[in-house]
């Protein structure tokens, strides 16, 4: 196993574990598309200030991959607020400790930059994800909250 940075060689890959975890959110969001590709979306962040792209090689296959920004509104917010934004592990390698390292990495990246705290997002039926940030000490701090509408 090895934790790293990110490299453009990776985008590729990034982005098809990108498309992995929009569609393992199907099951929680009927609103997402399930065929849904993505493209392109991590090459122009890699190495780019204030962005952090982690991800972890087992088997010299990348199997797991973090993503987070640093979001800094300047007069209005004291110090930025680093956003964990997305975090995917290979079914297969789940439950080896791989999205914890992530997170441990991803500390001192928004430690280094003055971040104050680490914030994200998760669906409420998410238990696995529930389960990891409630173990990593993480606390429920707002509520994202939603109505549903009928299509016109
Ligand atoms: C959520 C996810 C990132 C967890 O990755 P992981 O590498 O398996 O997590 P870890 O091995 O670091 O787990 C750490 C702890 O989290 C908890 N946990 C993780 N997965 C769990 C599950 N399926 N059920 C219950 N608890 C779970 C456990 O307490 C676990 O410790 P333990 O294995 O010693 O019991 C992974 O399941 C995943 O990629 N899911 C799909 C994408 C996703 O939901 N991303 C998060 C969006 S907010």
């Amino acid at each position: 196993m090895k934790l790293r940075d990110a490299t453009t060689a990776d985008a590729a890959r990034l982005d098809t574990l990108l498309t992995r975890l929009i569609h393992d959110e199907v099951q929680y969001d009927s609103n997402l598309n399930g065929s849904y590709v993505v493209t392109d979306n991590y090459r122009d962040r890699i190495g780019l200030e204030g962005h952090k792209l982690l991800l972890i090689e087992d088997g010299g296959e990348i199997v797991a991959f973090l993503y987070g920004f640093l979001y800094e509104i300047p007069g209005m917010l004291a110090k930025p607020i680093a956003i964990l934004d997305a975090l995917y592990v290979e079914k297969e390698h789940r439950r080896k400790g791989y999205a914890s390292q992530l997170i441990s990495a991803f500390k001192p990246f928004a430690e280094e930059n003055g971040a104050c705290r680490i914030e994200l997002k998760v669906l409420s039926c998410n238990e696995a994800a529930l389960r990891l940030y409630e173990k990593l000490s993480f606390k429920e701090t707002k509520k994202y909250m939603t109505m549903d509408l009928q299509a016109q």
